[in-house]
């Protein structure tokens, strides 16, 4: 009979957290995962050669996120985070089909966010047309409470603007109002933040919205769901380890690596480069 695996000596416990989304986004996940879990190591993969996901059909999601995690696999991830709403939106149910660790996307941990915060039941959820055509947020919302009133908004423009650096100023406060104005109109009390890039834009739309409207970071929600999984499996590193940050791309980095890094006030070392199979068409 073979022996029982001793959690405590595992050295799964000292393998890294893989992360991946389509770009740069996710780094406000690891960003909320460094400050939770600063024992972790972590491994960040951002699909820059397919950026963005958000435009593109669901088949093409499952099969670039496939490609991703079997990457994060090659890595020796002790879990992985799809840090990124569209892949989760798309391609969970097969990204967790096929891998042989834990997978956690950002869609439950935010819903389970959204719905401890709502007073009134009206929540509003806003991410790239892909995540909101799939109508993923209702389901997980509509799952935790039925009697919930959802209103989804797809905001492509914020993606572009980030990625521009411009977190803020009088362009970027007119595209928010413009985006958000319907959903307060509805009488929302609670927004999910339904793109790992729209972290980044919290202080524009939190001035516009006030603070009678709660703002849900999938971030932070996916970071402290990745500490209860890791509490659930034994899979915490020790108090002892530092963790790590590597940092790989399918291209190589842009000026949105310094927006973020600049955002997310932390420094990224040397950027690994990674070649995928299919990269997209100019
Ligand atoms: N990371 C994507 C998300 O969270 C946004 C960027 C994209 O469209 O790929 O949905």
């Amino acid at each position: 009979m073979e022996a029982e695996p001793n959690p405590a000596a595992s050295p799964a416990r000292t393998r890294p957290i893989g992360v991946f989304d389509s770009g740069i986004g996710g780094l406000t996940v690891v960003s909320a995962l460094r400050k939770i879990l600063p024992n972790e190591s972590i491994f960040y993969l951002g699909d820059t050669a397919r950026v963005p996901y958000g435009g593109k059909s669901a088949a093409t999601v499952e099969r670039y996120s496939t490609e991703m995690i079997a990457m994060l696999l090659e890595e020796d991830c002790k879990t992985v985070v799809v840090a990124c709403n569209t892949a989760s939106a798309l391609a969970l149910p097969r990204l967790e089909a096929l891998s042989p660790v834990p997978v956690l996307g950002v869609i439950r941990p935010g819903a389970e966010a959204a719905v401890s915060a709502t007073r009134n039941g009206q929540i509003g959820v806003i991410g790239t047309r892909a995540t909101i055509k799939s109508g993923a947020y209702e389901r997980a919302l509509r799952e935790l409470d039925p009697a919930l009133l959802v209103t989804a908004r797809a905001c492509p423009l914020f993606v572009p603007l980030i990625e521009e650096g411009w977190l803020d100023g009088e362009i970027t406060e007119r595209v928010v109002r413009q985006y958000l104005e319907p959903l307060v109109a509805e009488g929302i009390d609670t927004l999910v933040l339904g793109c790992t890039h729209y972290p980044l834009l919290r202080q524009t739309i939190g001035n516009f919205l006030g603070d009678a409207i709660a703002l849900v970071d999938s971030a932070q929600n996916c970071a402290r769901a990745v500490m209860h999984l890791l509490d659930a499996e034994a899979l915490h590193a020790g108090g002892n380890e530092t963790g790590h940050l590597a940092v790989a791309l399918t291209d190589p980095p842009d000026a949105f690596l310094e927006v973020a890094q600049a955002a997310l006030h932390f420094e990224i070392g040397a950027v690994q480069l990674r070649q995928v199979l299919h990269p997209s068409k100019p």
